[in-house]
């Protein structure tokens, strides 16, 4: 009896093992599937993937181009300071991939690994540094990182974890879109 108990136990433990290795595989030991669902739980594909109209017009990621940022040749939203007084922070387009308000015009970048238009010639450490400094491409003397993005939130990330969303955005399909600079706010009149 006590023999079967103990071959019970040992059975139970290797069972519970086996289930944490199963887990840990999935989000803990390979970077790009953590990064993967790192950048699901972390909302980037909100503000980073164009949108296709879901039911009752809810924006759904077009996951035929997910985070290849502002779609390229689409129109931007305008921002007038009588806005604030409506209690109006803020405009954005149908895919929520651009943003007017007091800063003038921001645009989500291209996060995809395309050379030209793209991450493709970031580093890993300006990537980390952007996100943990809030300073463009992770320069120190850059210009601030853009409202909406919640590069604040994202700092708190361990190294790890970064990493981890490096690598997975490294392994998405690269897409060409070239992503609009900034427009300074002086120079975001209407539908431009
Ligand atoms: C609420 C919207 C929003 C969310 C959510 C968001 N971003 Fe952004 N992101 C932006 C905008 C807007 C810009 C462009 C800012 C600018 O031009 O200064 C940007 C820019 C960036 C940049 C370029 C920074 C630079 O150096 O210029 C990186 C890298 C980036 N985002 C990564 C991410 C990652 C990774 C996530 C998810 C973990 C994420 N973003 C989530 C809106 C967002």
């Amino acid at each position: 009896m006590q023999k079967l108990i103990i071959v019970f136990i040992i059975g139970v433990s290797f069972i519970a093992f086996m289930g944490c290795e199963g887990q840990s595989t999935l989000t803990e030991d390979d970077p790009v599937k953590r990064g993967e669902y790192l950048v699901t739980v972390g909302g980037c594909n909100d503000c980073h993937s164009p949108k296709i109209e879901g039911p009752g017009g809810i924006p759904l990621p077009d996951s035929s181009r997910l985070l290849s940022g502002h779609p390229q040749d689409m129109p931007h939203p305008a921002w007038y300071p009588e806005d604030l007084q409506r209690n109006v922070l803020a405009n954005t387009n149908a895919m929520l991939t651009a943003w007017a308000g007091p800063w003038g015009v921001s645009f989500t970048m291209n996060l995809t690994p395309d050379k030209e238009t793209g991450l493709g010639e970031w580093t890993e450490e300006a990537f980390i540094q952007a996100l943990r400094t809030g300073k463009h491409q992770g320069q120190p003397n850059g210009r601030d990182i853009l409202p909406p993005m919640p590069w604040f939130n994202y700092r708190e990330m361990s190294d790890r974890d970064l990493k981890a969303v490096w690598a997975y955005l490294r392994s998405i399909p690269p897409i060409k879109n070239q992503v609009p600079l900034p427009v300074p706010p002086a120079n975001a009149p209407a539908g431009e």
